[in-house]
């Protein structure tokens, strides 16, 4: 369940006069009193379709969930941080701004010190002062699932960051191109400080996506922050649809390897062709079946394009991972196409597509997902696939709104079957952004 936000708001700052009872040690101003101690909050997401496509310059669409992590924070005048997590029992952290940097920090705490850190550097490359950025003591409480592959972590950055933003008084938040700055200096906190080397996705999710729309993110470099990204209507409710999410409970880890490995196979593959970035190619190979007339002469001479590129790289594993990057993109703008003609149930087919595609050419599935996304669609889902990095985490499955229960339903009775552990089941609703 997801939490309504003055629910979030009271138990984060009932955690935080736990945490922090008044004891002289708040840094505050005397004079002026103790500071105010302020909530700000920052959604999971889901990604509806174009996985495995950020870091490759590509196209993806996420929804921001209505399941948020809640930080209470309250500045204080000199450089110490202190964290608390109700999902961290036991594993506070006391440090100073000065000593946060790459490889400094490790644990929960590296994402928070880690945003910090991000957005001083943003400063001083920006004429201003890291200084501009003061201590905090900070509390956070989540109804993100953990560790689900629905951006615990984004949330957590997300929502640090919109609130180092508003007690350092840089107004960030209050601009689309600002919310952009953020989401890159929770980016840099993920990748430099934390050391998980993710796209740029899940951040730019958390703090762009819009309620009752899909967040179009294109990736490509050097574009125009604002113009990167643009909100397409999602209002799953009208169109008697809901989005079922199945997280696995299979574990899922970014670090150990299996990420990176992808992503420098990509890299590789760009560069054996002479390429920026695998996005090129995608737009060639669309722009190839673009000038034909019927969509069968458009889909040949696509695939012929496509045929011609894989020829020129050394080994099947390339190939394949190749295949997968250039058509999640094709497919990621006619899931586009289709909503923006009012198709929203008639976009299942490149849903299943997508998860074939990850399972097959991207190997980043896993039996859980395998399962829950067969299940879903034998009871009735419109479309269903892995959703985020993969390797576990969660799924989704389109379904029509009367059917979630049972589609839920149908996805435990197979993973009993299975002998699986027990998924976990939420309903994504197109949710706000950080604030
Ligand atoms: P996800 O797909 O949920 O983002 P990750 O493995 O990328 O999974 O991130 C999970 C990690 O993020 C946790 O192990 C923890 O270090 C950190 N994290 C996320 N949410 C919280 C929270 N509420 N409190 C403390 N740490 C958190
Ligand atoms: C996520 C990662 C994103 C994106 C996604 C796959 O877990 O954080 O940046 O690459 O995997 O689409």
């Amino acid at each position: 369940e997801s939490w309504p936000d003055d629910v979030g708001a009271d138990r984060v700052r009932q955690a935080f006069a736990a945490a922090y009872p008044a004891d002289g040690t708040e840094g505050g101003d005397e004079a002026d009193g103790a500071p105010e101690v302020r909530v700000y909050a920052a959604p999971g997401r889901v990604n509806i379709i174009g996985e495995h496509t950020d870091y490759n310059a590509g196209l993806c669409l996420p929804i921001a969930l209505p399941h948020r992590t809640y930080v209470a924070l309250r500045p204080r005048t000199d450089s110490v941080v202190r964290l608390a997590s109700a999902q961290e029992p036991g594993a506070a952290w006391t440090g100073r701004l000065e000593d946060v940097a790459p490889g400094a920090v490790t644990g929960w705490a590296a994402y928070v010190a880690g945003v910090a850190w991000a957005l001083g550097q943003h400063l001083e490359a920006t004429g201003g002062s890291a200084e501009t950025i003061r201590g905090f003591d900070a509390v956070v409480d989540s109804c993100v699932p953990y560790g689900a592959g629905l951006s615990s972590s984004a949330a957590l950055e997300c929502s640090v960051a919109v609130g180092i933003d508003d007690v350092a008084g840089l107004g960030l938040a209050a601009t689309d191109a600002g919310r952009a700055t953020l989401a890159a200096a929770a980016i840099r906190a993920e990748n430099e400080v934390a050391g998980a080397p993710t796209g740029g996705m899940d951040q730019s999710a958390s703090l762009r996506c819009a309620a009752g729309h899909a967040l179009l993110l294109d990736c490509r470099p050097g574009l125009d922050p604002v113009d990167a990204v643009e909100q397409i209507p999602f209002d799953l409710a009208a169109e008697g649809l809901a989005l079922l999410v199945i997280d696995t409970r299979a574990e899922h880890a970014l670090v150990d390897g299996q990420y990176a490995q992808r992503r420098a196979t990509c890299e590789a593959a760009a560069a054996t062709l002479g390429l920026a970035n695998l996005r090129e190619l995608a737009d060639s190979v669309i722009a190839a079946g673009a000038a034909e007339g019927d969509a069968a002469a458009r889909e040949a001479a696509a695939a012929e394009a496509l045929a011609a590129a894989l020829d020129r790289l050394p080994d099947d594993v390339s190939r394949r991972r190749v295949r997968h990057v250039v058509t999640e993109i094709a497919r990621t703008q006619d899931l586009v196409s289709l909503l923006r003609a009012g198709r929203a149930s008639d976009v299942g087919p490149l849903m299943d597509a997508s998860h074939a595609s990850l399972r097959d050419d991207y190997e980043v599935s896993a039996t859980e997902l395998d399962v829950a996304v067969e299940a879903a669609r034998d009871a009735g889902a419109l479309g269903a696939r892995m959703t985020g990095g993969g390797f576990g985490g969660s799924a989704i499955a389109l379904v029509p709104a009367e059917r979630a229960s049972a589609v839920a339903d149908a996805v435990a009775g197979a993973f009993a079957r299975a002998g699986l552990g027990a998924p976990g089941f939420l309903l994504a609703v197109p949710s706000a952004p950080a604030g």
